[in-house]
């Protein structure tokens, strides 16, 4: 009737404006269109709560770090004793490259056994303190971690032996079976100490542990160097008298050689001395359960 005509009302924004973003920074539409996962946050949550990116990796180490003394073959002569003989230094460091080519560069230390083996060959059947400092030099180690390999492992003499190295099984079976009685008879009839080689250079007398034949104890093993330090042998012989032992090391002595394993004849292999006492015929299978009386 009398009223002035209301204006409308201005059109309302869709969004706020605080929450328009850029189109660029908008995701995807077929990202935004896929189901979020349940109690995952949401995409546009603010970014100073997410946490920081984790820092880069620092790249695989492939060397051995510290820097390594350079070998050469000089230095590899200088490093090992005057009476390595058989080899060349070059071909010395011919086989130590042979060696370390099995093992990543990381790990050279893997070759520490393979290593004293060839210094060993070399020097006639035992390793030098020069050789295994070498060996250290070589893989990059503090040189007790060579010395506590080659003392460990029996089969590295660290002094020199006989052409027939005789180790005595000191360990309790063989001890109990009277060990102690067959070094006593072997260094007696030999006339050296434990370790001594012969004015021959023959024989040598040392000690080693369980060999695994305790069943038949006591035993001896033989280490033969007779074809070279790089064929040398290991013969066990087993079930011995000091009467019986003696006799063995005049028979190599002789250049023959003893029967090996059980020095018993009543005695097969690892079998009861004088015949089986059980098991003597086919076991009985056990009884078979009445099913169906279950
Ligand atoms: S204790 Fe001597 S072989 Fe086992």
């Amino acid at each position: 009737t009398g009223h002035p005509p209301i204006p409308p009302p201005p059109p309302l924004p869709l969004r706020p404006p605080c929450c328009r973003r850029p189109p660029a920074s908008r995701p995807a539409a077929s990202s935004a269109s896929r189901p979020r996962p349940l109690h995952s946050p949401p995409p546009d949550a603010s970014p100073r709560l997410r946490s920081p990116p984790p820092p880069p990796r620092p790249p695989r180490v492939t060397s051995p770090g510290p820097s390594l003394p350079r070998l050469t073959t000089t230095s590899i002569r200088r490093t090992t004793t005057p009476t390595c003989r058989g080899s060349s230094p070059r071909t010395t460091w011919r086989r130590v490259n042979e060696i370390l080519s099995h093992y990543p560069s990381n790990y050279k230390q893997s070759g520490i056994i393979p290593m004293l083996d060839l210094a060993q060959q070399q020097h006639g059947g035992w390793v030098p303190v020069a050789a295994m400092d070498a060996i250290a030099k070589i893989v990059g180690v503090a040189p007790i971690r060579v010395y506590e390999v080659a003392t460990f492992y029996s089969m590295f003499n660290r002094t020199k032996v006989g052409k027939y190295h005789l180790l005595v099984c000191g360990t309790t079976p063989c001890m109990i079976r009277g060990s102690r009685d067959i070094e006593d008879a072997l260094l007696k009839h030999l006339g050296v100490k434990r370790n001594e080689v012969t004015s021959d250079g023959l024989f040598s007398v040392g000690e080693m542990e369980c060999m695994g034949c305790c069943v038949n104890a006591p035993m001896i093993a033989v280490a033969d160097y007779t074809k070279g330090s790089d064929g040398y042998t290991y013969n066990y012989y087993e079930d011995l008298t000091p009467k019986r032992v003696v006799e063995l090391v005049e028979m190599l002595r002789r250049g023959e050689t003893p029967p090996r394993g059980t020095q018993n004849p009543e005695r097969k292999n690892c079998g009861p001395a004088g015949g089986m006492t059980t098991l003597l015929g086919e076991p009985k299978p056990p009884p078979c359960r009445d099913l169906d009386a279950c």
